[in-house]
């Protein structure tokens, strides 16, 4: 199968797609997104859009591995260690200079590291500051995963050890997460390109996931985000994830990777 000659009715699978899956593939950079398709078709035997539709229609197995190669759901632990460091050391505490408890989310939180680790540290850094972490992705599975709450020991390369001994306990499916750490998250299934969301929060998390976003699909999220967030409030985004040319939004930068609503 060459590339070319199917590559005219990647826009039917695009239409073909989006009424099972809610995923409308045309807010993501088309030619990542076709050679992720192309590769999982060629893998698994499937030679042309159509005939691998009807097999995406009849086949659940089938179906959820798709879903989950094109939506990428790698994660860890306070990934990316330096911005959990600035985050501690001075968007907290500026943040917790608004009296009110704090209102986290984690968008496209995948199996539930990120909004955990925004947990862990207000339970260990700010003990005494109330707060709720709200995480949401797409993907149904990785949301069970993170209630699940169970964890391989690759989830926490970047871990300090005392939290893996402070909120987690060994069993022999892994490292579970303690109900303490959990009782402050609540998780939400989304899709942060259609549906709406909450306001008022004071700091929202979106990294590593809008890597294969076109970039319209970008500036209008990052608008619903400005939209969501308090005044004074902040964005937190992923380490190759840049605001340029979005002064519009009335986001400034506080530090690389946190932008705050003025
Ligand atoms: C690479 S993970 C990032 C996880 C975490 N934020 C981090 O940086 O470690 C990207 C996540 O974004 C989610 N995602 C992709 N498109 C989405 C959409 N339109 N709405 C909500 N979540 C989406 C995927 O399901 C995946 O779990």
């Amino acid at each position: 199968m060459s590339y070319t000659s199917i590559a005219n009715t990647y826009e039917d699978f695009v239409k073909g797609f989006h009424p099972k899956s809610g995923l409308d593939l045309k807010f993501y950079k088309q030619n990542q997104m076709q050679r992720r398709i192309l590769s999982f078709m060629n893998s698994h035997g499937h030679p042309a859009y159509p005939d691998f539709l009807k097999a995406l229609n009849s086949d659940p197995i089938l179906y959820d591995a798709f879903f989950k190669h094109l939506t990428i759901n790698v994660s860890q632990f306070f990934r990316d260690a330096n911005q959990w460091k600035t985050l501690r050391e001075t968007i907290i505490p500026l943040l917790l200079q608004n009296k009110a408890p704090l209102k986290l989310w984690s968008a496209g939180c995948s199996s539930g590291q990120e909004p955990y680790s925004l947990a862990m540290t207000m339970m260990n850094y700010f003990s005494n500051a109330k707060f709720t972490v709200l995480g949401t992705d797409i993907d149904v599975n990785v949301l069970k995963q993170a209630k699940d709450g169970i964890y391989k020991q690759n989830d926490f390369a970047s871990t300090p050890p005392e939290f893996l001994q402070k909120y987690f306990t060994p069993s022999d499916k892994g490292y579970q997460i303690k109900a303490s750490v959990q009782n402050n998250v609540n998780f939400q299934h989304q899709n942060l390109l259609t549906d709406r969301f909450q306001t008022n929060f004071d700091f929202i998390a979106c990294r590593n996931v809008v890597i294969y976003f076109t970039e319209e699909a970008k500036e209008m999220l990052y608008k619903k985000f400005t939209d969501s967030l308090r005044l004074g409030g902040i964005l937190f985004t992923g380490s190759t994830e840049h605001l340029f040319g979005m002064n519009h939004l009335g986001l400034k930068p506080v530090s690389s990777f946190f932008y705050q609503k003025g």
